[in-house]
Order: C-alpha cells, then structure tokens, then sequence
C-alpha cells in the first residue's frame, strides 16, 4: 500500500531575528577594534646581567582602560552571534566594575540600554566611568548577590545577562585571533628569551588565565600559568583542593580579582602554580611599580608584580635565565579615592611599609626575602 507523504514541520519564529541590524552591530564592534591599536608590551628595568626579564602587558591603553576591554568585545560577538541580542534588548551584567565599564562602551556603540549589578563598595570612579560610557548601576549590599540580581533583572526587563563569569571561557577564542596570548607571544618574539618560562595573572572570572594556558598548550609551548590570588578568595583553596565549607572565601579586597566562589570561567587544569598574594603586598607593589618605572596602576597589576618578582627571584636563585611576563590590568586613575588614598588604606588595616624592603630586595639583589 503506497506510503504517503508526510508533511515536514516547518517552523519559523514569529519575529525573525532582524539580521540587517545583527550584521551591522558585527560590524561595527570590528571596526572598533580596526580603530584600535594593540596594547603595549613593557619591559621592566631589572638588572641587565641577570638574564631574567620581566614585561608587563599593558592593557590599561585600551579604548575602555583596562584588559576587560578584549572580554566585553567577545562577549557581545558571543551573544549576537547566539542570537540572543536584538535591537533594543537591555543588556546586563554581574561586574565589579572593570567588565561593566567595557560592556557599557558596546552597549552604547549597539544602541543598547545597559545595566551593571555590582557591590555598593565598588569605588565611586568605576562607577562615574559607567555612567559616562551611558551605563546604568544597581548596587546591591551583598557581593554574592549580584548574579541572581543580573538573572533576575533580565528575566523582568526581557533582557540579556552576559554573564561574565560564566562565558569568559567560552566567549574568548583561545586559539588566536589576537587574544592577548596570541599578542604577547608575538610581541616576545625577538626578544632574548621570546617564549617565556611564566605568563603569571590573576583571576576575577578566570577567563585571562584559561585563554593563556589554552593557548600555550595549543601551541605546544613550555609556557606554565602562575596566577596569584588575594586573601579571601576561594581560587587558590578550590584549585588546592581544600574543602570549599572550610574555605570561608568572603570575596576580595582587591578589585577585579579573587572571588567569593571559583567561577565557572577559571580553568583549574591549565594552572600550573598559584601564589597567594597578601593585599597590602599588592597595594606596595603597586606604588613600587610607579616609583620605579612611572607606570601608574590598579590594585590588580600589584598583585601580579609580587607574584612575578618571587618567581623571578627564584629563576635567579636556581641560576636559570629566562623571561616572565604578566599584566598591567588597568590604570589608578580608578582609585584615587580608594587604593591611591593613605586614609582609606588605613581604614581597611592595609600596610604597605613591610612589603616596601621585600620588593627593592627582590627588583635590586633578585633575593625574596617575602
Ligand atoms: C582590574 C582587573 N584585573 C584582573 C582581572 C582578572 O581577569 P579575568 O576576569 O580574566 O580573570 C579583572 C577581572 O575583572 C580586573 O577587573
């Protein structure tokens, strides 16, 4: 007996996607990033003979002042292209500041309304530089709170949450397409020691660390990744394996990195090494870094300087030669009224002085004494 035909299901959304509008939003982010120069690498004046070199990337010259600039550009791509964006869609985001700052400025350039969900302790310059950029902030009392405020924000304004934290792994190419492992591995090129023996960075979302240690892997180089944590951050106890009930992670002091949960976007299995970084060693490297080279930075970079100058130490103190390279995530200028500030220092029990010897030591003799 004859088959007959079965009618397919054809199926098509009752407001099809305006693709005009998609494709000229593409557009427009890559030519942004076409108006955009790459950021510097900086070399540090360590000791010529000791033939250890240590380089900062500086990402603060972003358009948007800071690395974050690079992630709030993939996760707009990673959304339009999901298709998840529309014309008028009201974006938002769980930040601490620095992702929000960059997402504002593309949310703008789209015509889109943007809204960040943040702690209420987030310094009063990062918040004027999201409204500048035409953001929006909703502060809310508890940290931990402002994923589900984001969510929940989204759902009732029938908006999207990029969510950072969990798509910064995902969003960013790891493979190259000048993400700022692709760059700094160019920019090492002629120097004496062109691949480096570490590449050290903090973690907020995790996504800077799980793009560079992707990447190293995908090229077969010998790189390792060292990220550095603050105190109360639950990075370093989660990747030690410490039971996350013992941690007592409250969040971190230094904005940016260090988070009171290991985010989905931090890739334990390229991590080679952590270092936990006291927050008044990140606050005195950080002016040590100003002191000695001009260079002018953010909590977050201090961090960073202290973790780099121990494993430069050490490459010294084994009699290795080699270079390590880290970030210069964003600049002061963010927080004048708080890290830049000796009252505000005091307040928070942050003192620089002990750490002051430990770094001249470190940059001048190459000893740790930490
Ligand atoms: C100033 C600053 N430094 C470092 C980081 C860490 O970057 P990632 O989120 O890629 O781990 C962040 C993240 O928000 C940041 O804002």
């Amino acid at each position: 007996m004859a088959q007959h035909v079965q009618p397919v299901v054809d199926v098509s959304p009752p407001q099809p996607p305006d693709r005009r509008w998609l494709a000229e939003a593409v557009r427009r982010i890559h030519a942004d990033a076409n108006r955009s120069a790459d950021t510097h690498l900086v070399r540090l004046a360590l000791p010529a003979h000791w033939e250890v070199e240590l380089y900062l990337k500086d990402e603060s010259t972003h358009p948007t002042g800071s690395l974050k600039h690079r992630l709030a550009r993939s996760l707009f791509l990673y959304a339009l292209c999901n298709g998840v964006l529309r014309p008028g869609s009201t974006v938002i985001e769980a930040s601490s500041g620095s992702t929000a700052v960059s997402e504002a400025y593309f949310a703008r350039m789209l015509g889109l309304p943007f809204v960040a969900v943040m702690a209420r302790s987030t310094s009063p310059e990062k918040i004027a530089l999201i409204e500048r950029e035409g953001g929006r902030c909703h502060l809310v009392d508890d940290a931990g709170e402002v994923y589900d405020v984001a969510r929940r924000l989204a759902d009732q304004v029938g908006g999207h949450y990029l969510d950072q934290f969990t798509h910064a792994e995902r969003a960013t190419d790891w493979r190259g397409n000048n993400n700022i492992a692709e760059s700094v591995f160019e920019q090492m090129a002629q120097e004496p020691h062109p691949v480096p023996e570490w590449v050290v960075v903090g973690a907020g979302t995790g996504g800077t660390s799980a793009t560079i240690g992707r990447y190293v892997r995908y090229r077969g180089l010998p790189t390792r990744v060292c990220v550095v944590d603050p105190e109360n951050s639950a990075f370093l106890p989660g990747w030690r394996g410490d039971d996350p009930e013992e941690t007592h992670a409250c969040g971190s002091r230094i904005e940016g990195i260090g988070r009171p949960r290991v985010e989905p976007s931090f890739v334990a299995g390229v991590v080679d090494r952590m270092i936990g970084v006291p927050d008044s060693a990140s606050v005195a490297a950080t002016r040590f870094l100003h002191e000695r080279t001009g260079l002018r930075a953010g909590p977050s970079t201090g961090t960073n300087l202290y973790g780099a100058l121990r494993l430069a130490c050490e490459l010294r103190q084994t009699g290795g030669a080699g270079s390590i390279v880290s970030l210069l995530c964003d600049g002061a200028e963010r927080y004048a009224g708080t890290y830049g500030n000796d009252v505000w220092l005091a307040e928070r029990g942050l003192d620089v002085t002990p750490y002051a010897e430990v770094l001249r030591r470190a940059w001048d003799d190459g000893v740790w004494t930490g």
